[in-house]
């Protein structure tokens, strides 16, 4: 679904992805793990057009993506941190998003799962940070498209939003979606993920299932497998 060849990408004299070679088949929910400046959110942006490699090859769905636009019409999207204008409403962002993706939208059910009821007349600058984020999770999960792509979902969500969106997360992986996460919660990971794949200093160290991360590293849970690769990775 998602094929990425030797993406190399640098901020100035920042080296940040170091030849990134990853193939993501379709279906399936893949955890994207690694240390603050990792490079998670650039690999991501690079998915997505919003940044341009240096070098490599970036495909989605077949078909290499240099200076196209309509795959991104398969593409569902959440960022690390949405900057909507403060004065809007729930209400009046949600079709804003609607109008500019001129897809069919879905979102009262999403509405109703979040509890989102209630604040749709309200500005969005009012929004505690919680509610703030099941706003953006409504205007990710609205439209029916093949692959997600939510860079730190869960940030800001309480126990019970975090249990309606793990149903979610699942109801969609069941219906063939590919879905990429970015999270640094090793327990949302352990309960959802289906593979992981770790960065480190803008390399992949590991792509694999759980239970092939926990036996190489001897380990019976994710934090002490990925702290033990990313020593080895640092020591290598
Ligand atoms: N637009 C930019 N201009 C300059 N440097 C950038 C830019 N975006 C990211 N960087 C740098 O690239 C590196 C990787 O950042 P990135 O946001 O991809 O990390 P991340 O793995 O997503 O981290 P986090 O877990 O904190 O979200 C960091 O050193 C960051 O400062
Ligand atoms: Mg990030």
């Amino acid at each position: 679904m998602i094929q990425i060849s030797n993406l190399h990408k640098s901020f100035k004299k920042n080296h940040v992805l170091k030849g990134i070679d990853l193939d993501i088949d379709a279906g399936g929910i893949y955890a994207i793990l690694g240390p603050n400046g990792s490079g998670k959110t650039t690999m991501i942006k690079s998915i997505l057009g919003m940044i341009i490699p240096d070098e490599g090859n970036l495909k989605v769905d077949g078909e290499d993506i240099h200076k196209q636009f309509a795959y991104r019409q398969k593409l569902n999207y959440l960022p690390q941190i949405a900057d909507f204008p403060g004065n809007l409403k729930v209400n009046e962002l949600i079709r804003m998003i609607i109008d500019l993706r001129e897809q069919t939208a879905n979102h009262e059910p999403l509405l109703e799962t979040f509890g989102l009821n209630p604040y749709l007349e309200q500005k969005l600058s009012t929004l505690s940070g919680g509610s703030a984020q099941k706003v953006n999770l409504v205007l990710t999960f609205m439209f029916d498209n093949p692959i997600y792509i939510l860079d730190e979902p869960t940030t800001g969500l309480d126990p019970n939003a975090l249990i309606q969106f793990k149903g979610l997360l699942r109801k969609e992986r069941d219906k063939g979606k590919t879905i990429l996460i970015t999270t640094h919660i090793m327990s949302f990971v352990d309960e959802v993920a289906d593979e992981i794949i770790y960065l480190l200093e803008g390399r992949i160290g590991f792509k694999g299932s759980i239970d092939k991360l926990l036996a190489i590293y001897e380990s019976e849970d994710i934090e002490h497998a990925i702290a033990d690769m990313a020593k080895n990775m640092i020591d290598a």
